[in-house]
């Protein structure tokens, strides 16, 4: 399997060199990507095999092309109808081996089931994680579904459970074989008799218990069980039922709207009234909401992140699409709700802030030594946080902003810069209000207060915006 996404990570490569699509044809005239048909005949339904005889019929061509848009929509890319670089990305990704397309194997739709006791059974074990480590991560998983349904669980140990659990790898006698490390890390089947409501985990994947390492049993498992019960995999990249895995926090961990939704259009809500009162689920930030106000902004190596809540949305500057991805699922140590963001180019590292401590992000890590506290940079310790940071590339300064005021810190140096804190208003007049994000991106400053966005050029403010102008809605 390494050896098909090494080919198409090479033809990715390639494409994106040229400017503008390239045509699927001339990807098929190449060596046939087994991958990505595999990917696409699992799960988008894609039927015809795409072999070297069959590249030349337009028939083949169309429906690839077809089922490659497809799935291009469902991830928010945009549709080309191409395998273009950011799709094999996203192809790349592990997940959930559960087709993406609704209703896949029947034309009916929802399944569900017709009772509200279920009986479970843990058929086997992983050696990845103690005994009492499995239970309890299924036990808590299947609780997730319990605390807002009607729907209850019962353990079994011998005999046939409405959700069989196990841990086989390959193939494994139901069709839909894993194969080994990466790529599909379970499925599970939907409601109905037999192998309906199963679930099974990929035994050649390393499942962790508490740790962002690996992939998290829980996390995974509450997944699964979403399928179990008759949930299709989600558009919002906030779900639980997004196909693609993210380590998220497991300590507090909340279902999403999304899921609450979903789960609740089939069985309705708990009718018992829960032991503690139960937090709001949280919603996925919407890029189309007006009063949207974002948490921290920052450029990195070219991109536009917007950061609200456990989320960022990231962009290239030019583009119309924008991607909207947790936070976790790409930093799995850094913070959720951050204060403000700054990408210091000399360093290649973007720091994000959140109450006395701040982080270093280097690729997919968090950099060596951090978390670090806010006096370890230099601010005065009666500065118990920053409301906003960003990069000056004229000056090769960073301005540390705390609410009305900013600190100026000579990133070749190292040091903070005397004479501050400053008004803001000072130096970007029309600025009255606290700055909650801020920006920089070419000739242009961006101060956010609260749902609006201040434009400033070289001090002189040209026009308030929304929070949302950059984001497509
Ligand atoms: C666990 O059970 C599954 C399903 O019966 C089987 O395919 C797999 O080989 C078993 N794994 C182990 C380690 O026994
Ligand atoms: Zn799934
Ligand atoms: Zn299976």
């Amino acid at each position: 399997m390494k050896a098909f996404y090494q080919l198409c990570i090479l033809i990715g490569l390639v494409i994106k060199t040229h400017s503008g699509p390239v045509p699927l044809s001339s990807i098929l005239d190449g060596r046939s990507c087994q991958f990505h048909q595999n990917y696409l005949k699992k799960l988008y339904n894609m039927k015809e095999e795409h072999t070297r005889s069959a590249r030349s019929t337009d028939h083949s061509v169309s429906e690839m092309s077809e089922k490659l848009s497809e799935m291009q929509e469902f991830f928010g890319l945009k549709v080309t109808g191409t395998l273009d670089a950011e799709t094999l990305e996203v192809m790349k990704k592990p997940r959930c081996g559960v087709p993406d397309v609704a209703g896949y194997n029947d034309a009916t739709g929802s399944y569900k089931w017709t009772k509200k006791q279920l009986t479970y059974r843990i058929e086997n074990y992983t050696s990845d994680m103690t005994q009492e480590e499995v239970d309890s991560s299924i036990g808590r998983a299947l609780k997730v579904w319990a605390d807002i349904t009607p729907l209850r669980f019962s353990r079994i140990y011998s005999g046939v459970a409405d959700i069989m659990i196990s841990f086989p790898v390959r193939d494994h006698g139901d069709g839909s074989p894993f194969e080994g490390e990466g790529g599909f890390l379970a499925h599970a089947f939907v409601p109905s008799p037999a192998i309906g409501g199963d679930a099974h985990f990929d035994d050649d994947e390393t499942f962790t218990f508490s740790s962002s390492k690996g992939y998290n049993l829980f996390l995974v498992a509450a997944h699964e069980f979403g399928h179990s019960l008759g949930l299709d995999h989600s558009r919002d990249p906030g779900a639980l039922m997004y196909p693609m895995y993210s380590f998220r926090d497991v300590e507090n961990f909340l279902l999403p709207q999304d899921d609450v939704s979903g789960i609740q259009a089939l069985y309705g809500p708990n009718p018992d009234k829960p032991e503690r009162p139960v937090p709001k689920p949280p919603v996925t930030p919407n890029a189309c909401d007006d009063t949207l106000v974002l948490d921290a902004v920052t450029m990195l190596r070219g991109e536009i992140m917007f950061f609200k809540n456990a989320f960022f949305w990231r962009k290239q500057p030019l583009s119309y699409e924008s991607e909207q991805h947790l936070i976790k699922s790409f930093w799995p140590e850094a913070p959720d709700n951050i204060d403000a963001a700054y990408e210091s180019p000399s360093d290649d590292l973007v720091y994000l802030f959140k109450g006395q401590k701040v982080w270093a992000l280097y690729d997919y890590d968090i950099a060596k030594g951090f978390p670090k506290t806010l006096s370890s940079i230099g601010l005065p310790p009666k500065v118990k946080k920053i409301s906003a940071a960003l990069y000056d590339q004229e000056s090769g300064k960073t301005l540390f902003f705390v609410n009305d005021r900013y600190y100026s810190y000579d990133e070749t140096t190292k040091k903070m810069d005397k004479g501050y804190p400053k008004r803001v208003e000072d130096s970007f007049p029309g600025m009255t209000g606290k700055v909650t994000a801020a920006f920089q991106y070419r000739d242009f400053t961006y101060l956010f207060s609260g749902p609006r966005m201040f434009e400033f050029s070289y001090g002189t403010l040209l026009r308030v915006l929304n929070n949302n102008y950059f984001l497509p809605c």
